[in-house]
């Protein structure tokens, strides 16, 4: 388990671009401009763990008024808004040698409590199949195959909503 879980500030930006390089291939790994650009503009939504003061995972997304992520909002940041009905997830990440501790886990049941509180409708985001299993757990079902061709691969369009 992470120590702390807490938000992001622009001073995590170097570590942060490590994580994302040793979580992802080069060709779906966000870069220092577009992790930047989302600290710039979506900070309140964007959350990191720390174990022992380091940085061993993270979670960020814009907010959004649509029910799935197009991958334009993955580049621009200003797409983001910050009253919208939905959070979504562009990041999930538990750098590998911290990974299989509920570290993931601990991050999403943040993001879910965040956006619970800030009164939206639910959350979104969009994940390879074998990841299906994993998200259902929180609570996320399945809408069907997404439009994205984020790094060239197939993504499935998830979504959970709160009770009324
Ligand atoms: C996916 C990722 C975030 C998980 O991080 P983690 O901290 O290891 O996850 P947790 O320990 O909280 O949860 C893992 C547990 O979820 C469950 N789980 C995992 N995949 C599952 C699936 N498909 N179905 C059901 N349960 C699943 C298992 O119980 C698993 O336990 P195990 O690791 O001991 O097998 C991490 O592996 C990662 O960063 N991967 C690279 C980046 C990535 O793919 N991110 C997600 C897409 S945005």
């Amino acid at each position: 388990m992470a120590d702390r879980i807490r938000q992001a500030v622009m001073e995590d930006l170097e570590r942060l671009t490590q994580v994302e390089a040793l979580c992802f291939p080069p060709a779906e790994a966000a870069g220092r401009e577009a992790l930047k650009a989302r600290l710039q503009t979506f900070p309140d939504c964007f959350f990191v763990a720390e174990r022992d003061g380091l940085i061993v995972g993270f979670i960020n997304g814009a907010a959004t008024d649509e029910r799935t992520i197009r991958d334009e909002m993955f580049e621009d940041a200003s797409l983001h808004r910050p009253m919208g009905m939905y959070q979504s997830i562009f990041g999930l990440d538990v750098a590998p040698e911290w990974q299989h501790q509920g570290i993931a886990g601990q991050l999403m049941e943040h993001l879910i409590q965040d956006a619970r509180r800030k009164g939206r409708k639910g959350l979104i985001l969009t994940c390879k199949d074998p990841l299906i299993g994993f998200y259902e757990r929180f609570g996320y079902r399945k809408l069907g195959l997404s439009l994205s061709v984020h790094g060239g691969a197939v993504w499935y369009d998830m979504i959970l909503e709160f009770e009324a």
